[in-house]
């Protein structure tokens, strides 16, 4: 396993990340939510990216159960805070009070007095932003976070983060980017590399179907996520008979080219130096292991065209495509 810098901070997070979205939050028995980090470990994984919203707390408990057997300084720990903890509609957001209680809440579920990274997991465009930076920075001061980071914000809303607070503020910026997903290379990729903030990317499989195992015209093999009406959380997005045609174009390229489709797409990510982790999703310890070995595998020139040619006008590469794209920015 290689390790890259994450932005301007002095953590060395693995190439290839592990998260929990809809694996350790239930979708899958905790004995394999288990073995699956067991074998993140094993391969050399040290970066685990949860939320408090994944599971509305249960993926944090998982993992806080599991981790905390493991010495505090092996592993990077990072969660978010944003999205909607309970029946009340107040439960949720980036308001002061919000992110005061939410990462006291993390923290008791992950079993740790801090964790390395928290995130805004959206913009919240009706808390003045100037409220939220002073909450999080004030997370940072207490020691119960040491570096901060964002997920989806639009370009607009980076750059007024850092008007405020400087390019220091964040070490990190989380959207989603995958062959099938390119979007934020054309703004975000830019803006963020010249302030020192690194992209650690979400369903870079795109939640499985760059691995190829979901066949054009032919049924969705069992036990797999979008086999799943409840785990299949973005299947319009990334699931269409368009996109399998394209994705079994770049089987023979991976083949020809001596690597398996995971491979071939988490060092697809990787080959950008502004993404410092791939952060991937498994089912199961060997998916764990198969996606691990794509660290410190390059593509060749002609293995990146003939992967442009195969894709055709598939990708979503639009920046106004981006989920956060339509929210403003209050001001106080
Ligand atoms: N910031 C955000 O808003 C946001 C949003 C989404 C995700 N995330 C983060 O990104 C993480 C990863 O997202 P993701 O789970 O969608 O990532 P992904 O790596 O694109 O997809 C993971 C899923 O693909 C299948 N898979 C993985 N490796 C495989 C392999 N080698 N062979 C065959 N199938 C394989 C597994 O599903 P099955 O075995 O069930 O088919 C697995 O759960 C999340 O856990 C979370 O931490 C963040």
């Amino acid at each position: 396993m290689r390790y890259r810098t994450l932005g301007s901070s002095d953590l060395e997070v693995s190439e290839i990340s592990l998260g929990s979205w809809l694996t350790y939050s239930g979708g899958i028995e905790a004995d394999q939510t288990r073995a699956c980090t067991k074998a993140a470990f094993e391969a050399g994984i040290n970066f685990f990216d949860t939320a408090n919203v994944y599971g509305q707390g249960t993926a944090e408990t998982a993992w806080g159960e599991i981790l905390s057997a493991h010495p505090r300084d092996s592993y990077i720990l990072a969660t978010k805070v944003w999205g909607r903890m309970s029946d009340d509609p107040a439960d949720q957001g980036l308001s002061p009070a919000q992110i005061a209680q939410q990462i006291d809440a993390s923290l008791t579920r992950l079993k740790t007095d801090y964790v390395d990274l928290y995130q805004a997991h959206r913009f919240d465009p009706t808390v003045p932003i100037e409220d939220t930076i002073e909450a999080f920075q004030k997370v940072v001061e207490q020691g119960k976070a040491r570096y901060l980071g964002f997920s989806e914000w639009t370009p607009e809303q980076i750059q007024a983060g850092i008007d405020i607070a400087g390019s220091e503020l964040f070490v990190s910026s989380q959207p989603q980017y995958s062959m099938l997903w390119q979007a934020p290379e054309a703004e975000v990729f830019g803006l963020c590399a010249a302030n020192g903030i690194s992209q650690i990317v979400w369903s870079p499989l795109a939640q499985g179907v760059l691995t190829g195992k979901y066949k054009p015209g032919q049924p969705i093999p069992e036990g797999s996520r979008f086999a799943s009406a409840e785990m299949a959380a973005a299947q319009d997005l990334v699931y269409s008979e368009e996109t399998l045609e394209a994705v079994r174009r770049l089987v023979p390229i991976a083949e020809e080219a001596g690597m398996s489709m995971p491979t071939l797409a988490l060092a697809w990510v990787l080959r950008r130096g502004e993404v410092a982790s791939a952060i991937t999703g498994a089912s199961r310890p060997e998916q764990v292991h198969a996606n691990a070995a794509a660290s410190g595998v390059e593509l060749s020139d002609d293995v990146l065209a003939a992967v442009d040619q195969a894709l055709g006008d598939v990708p979503i590469t639009e920046p106004t495509l981006a989920p956060a794209a339509q929210a403003g920015i209050k001001h106080r």
